[in-house]
């Protein structure tokens, strides 16, 4: 099972939590598309399996590009690389960019799931992100893609943001209830630093949100999604059965894939490899055959504690018997005995996985299971 991702780092505007790469300017987009797709032919060979399960379109805001473009992109991974029809290929794409017209474009260029970036139903909490859309654009966006020919369809909602109480929470899951979304990546704000929003907190201008409501609203959710049917399958992911994305199930499963574009992270089981986050320096580094990403080969200890990180999350959770080397299995059992006597780790034989408590405090318990 192998994987692309694609980072497209171009946005109309700056949300005022967001540290992802991006520019606010197109004024560089055909030299970075046309960089973008001399490193998927230079990197044919970085997957050790051809065949695709997953393509994904993130960023930034992929839906700001011309379909041409991101067809274009498809094409020349269609030329190095195997994809099948049931090839699950995402683009993010926000509110403000959905019309019925680029829908159907996308389908006809094949991509066969969006992941909307709606975040929050309410005006106030939008306006106050600095997000590009308003709650009315947020809702026809959901109707024009649930009637569109693309079924697989998943959203974004934020919560713990400021000003957000439970009713506006509520509100904003209930909406996509209601649309009957099959798919929702729900995330707790983090204040990362040198954002407009880690500025305006540290000025108080913003208040900022405290752990207490997060573990309200966590809570929350996870009541709410079990009552309507959705499987946490990921910490931060929940779906109706047979809806996990294969592209998020890959990487938490420690599966190889392969990152193009500026930022872009790459792992093929024995090294990761992240590209410059600059766009200038990545066109004009990879247009001259310099070095444009920086790389480590993981030990034993690194793979363990990858493995860690990534499986924690997940519903199944650790398999002990997947931890190959035997003193690290040793450590993993002595260290999650407190995690499991206090309720917040359950096993089923071999797996090891985080109750809702542990959920809450999964960096912690995480953490804990780190070999130094
Ligand atoms: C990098 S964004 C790209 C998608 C698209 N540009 C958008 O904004 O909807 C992917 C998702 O990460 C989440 N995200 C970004 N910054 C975050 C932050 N500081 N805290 C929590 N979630 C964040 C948002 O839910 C967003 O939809
Ligand atoms: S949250 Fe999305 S739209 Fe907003 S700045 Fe970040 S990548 Fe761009």
């Amino acid at each position: 099972m192998s994987s692309i991702y694609i980072h497209i780092p171009f946005c109309k505007q700056r949300c005022i939590y967001c540290d992802y790469h991006f520019v606010v300017s197109k004024k560089k987009e055909d030299e970075l598309i046309n960089s973008i797709i001399n490193e998927i032919r230079i990197r044919k060979d970085y997957l050790k399996e051809k065949k695709l399960s997953s393509i994904y379109f993130g960023g930034g805001t992929p839906s700001i590009l011309s379909t041409h473009l991101i067809k274009k992109i498809l094409k020349n991974i269609g030329d190095v690389f195997i994809v099948s029809k049931n090839t699950e290929i995402t683009i993010e794409i926000n509110p403000d960019d959905i019309n019925k017209k680029k829908l159907d474009d996308y389908f006809k260029i094949g991509i066969n799931r969006l992941s909307i970036g709606i975040q929050s139903f309410d005006d106030e909490i939008l306006k106050s992100l600095s997000r590009s859309h308003n709650s009315m654009q947020a809702k026809s966006s959901i109707e024009i893609a649930i009637n569109s020919q693309i079924k697989n369809i998943s959203v974004d909602i934020m919560f713990n943001l400021p000003n957000q109480d439970l009713i506006k929470l509520d509100e904003s899951l209930h909406s996509c209830f209601d649309y009957e979304i099959n798919h929702l990546s729900i995330y707790g704000l983090t204040i990362e630093p040198n954002t407009v929003l880690h500025k305006k907190i540290l000025q108080n201008k913003i208040n900022k949100p405290c752990d207490e409501m997060f573990i309200k609203h966590y809570n929350h959710i996870a009541d709410l999604c079990q009552k309507m049917g959705f499987l946490n399958y990921e910490i931060s992911n929940f779906c109706r059965e047979n809806y996990e994305s294969n592209h998020n199930k890959n990487y938490w499963l420690g599966n190889e894939y392969l990152g193009i574009g500026p930022s872009a992270h790459s792992f093929n089981g024995i090294s990761r490899r992240w590209n410059v986050k600059n766009n200038s320096l990545y066109i004009n580094w990879l247009n001259n055959n310099k070095k444009y990403y920086e790389s480590e080969t993981l030990n034993k200890k690194d793979i363990y504690n990858e493995y860690i990180i990534r499986r924690l999350r997940t519903k199944k959770g650790v398999n002990v018997e997947e931890i190959e080397n035997k003193s690290h299995k040793t450590f993993f059992l002595k260290n999650i005995k407190p995690w499991l006597n206090h309720g917040y780790v359950s096993n089923e034989a071999q797996n090891y996985f985080l109750e809702r408590k542990g959920k809450i405090i999964c960096d912690k318990i995480t953490e804990s299971l780190f070999l130094i």
